[in-house]
């Protein structure tokens, strides 16, 4: 077609509005050396550009240094997964085995001669949380579009409690409104209400248009 305002829906944009004073707020706060908040919702209505967004800042921390990013997937078992992903990534295995950690109940790993098992995910979770604080690293969580399901509201409870014990995780979740609106009025969640918000406004074809000429200029 030779309309030049046709978007393109693949991966990355042709044309790519610029977000880098959104894509900075939320970098900046998690960054920070004594963190204010370490949760980031970005909501907006459908084809706002949250998926792009959260996969950019995501990237932006993969490549330092001391993050580490994990995307997980909402309509999965959210701590079931992160305890797996988190035990494949090489340094932590070694570190695990090195404490002589028992996971194998959540079949990661071989049971331990000697050591208890860890029975409970959350304890798991936390386990491993603390070894990523000792190697004074920090953890995103990335979860694309979620939804108030079990799963999720489990996770999130979970997330808060991880707070509690100051450990260096950080979450970083895209949804619709009305979906976010829904997981913050369950009963146990209502800390979100306090966790900010980063309302995307629609991307429209004006603001294609205007990059679209400035970057032929
Ligand atoms: N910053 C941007 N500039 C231009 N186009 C974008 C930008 N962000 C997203 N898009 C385009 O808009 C479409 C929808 O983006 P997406 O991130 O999937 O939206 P959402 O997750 O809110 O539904 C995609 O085709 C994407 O390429
Ligand atoms: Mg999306």
């Amino acid at each position: 077609m030779n309309n030049p305002f046709t978007l393109s829906f693949g991966k990355k944009p042709l044309q790519c509005i610029s977000r880098i004073s959104q894509t900075n707020q939320i970098i900046d706060s998690f960054e920070a050396e004594i963190p204010s908040n370490q949760i980031f919702m970005i909501t907006g209505v459908r084809g706002s550009g949250k998926t792009v967004l959260m996969t950019s800042i995501a990237g932006k921390l993969r490549a330092e240094e001391q993050w580490i990013v994990i995307e997980l997937n909402p309509s999965r078992d959210l701590l079931q997964s992160l305890a797996a992903k988190l035990y494949s990534i090489p340094e932590l295995h070694s570190e695990f085995l090195k404490a002589r950690l028992d996971f194998s109940a959540f079949g990661l790993g071989v049971s331990i001669e000697d050591a208890a098992p860890v029975t409970d995910i959350e304890n798991a979770v936390e386990l491993m949380l603390e070894h990523i604080r000792r190697a004074g690293k920090r953890l995103l969580v990335t979860i694309d579009e979620v939804v108030c399901s079990e799963y999720i509201k489990i996770f999130v409870s979970s997330f808060q409690i991880f707070l509690r014990q100051d450990y260096p995780i950080y979450l970083l979740m895209t949804g619709l409104y009305e979906n976010i609106y829904d997981l913050q009025n369950h009963k146990s969640l209502t800390f979100l209400y306090r966790a900010p918000k980063l309302i995307l406004e629609p991307l429209n074809y004006t603001a294609v248009r205007k990059s679209y000429i400035s970057s032929d200029a």
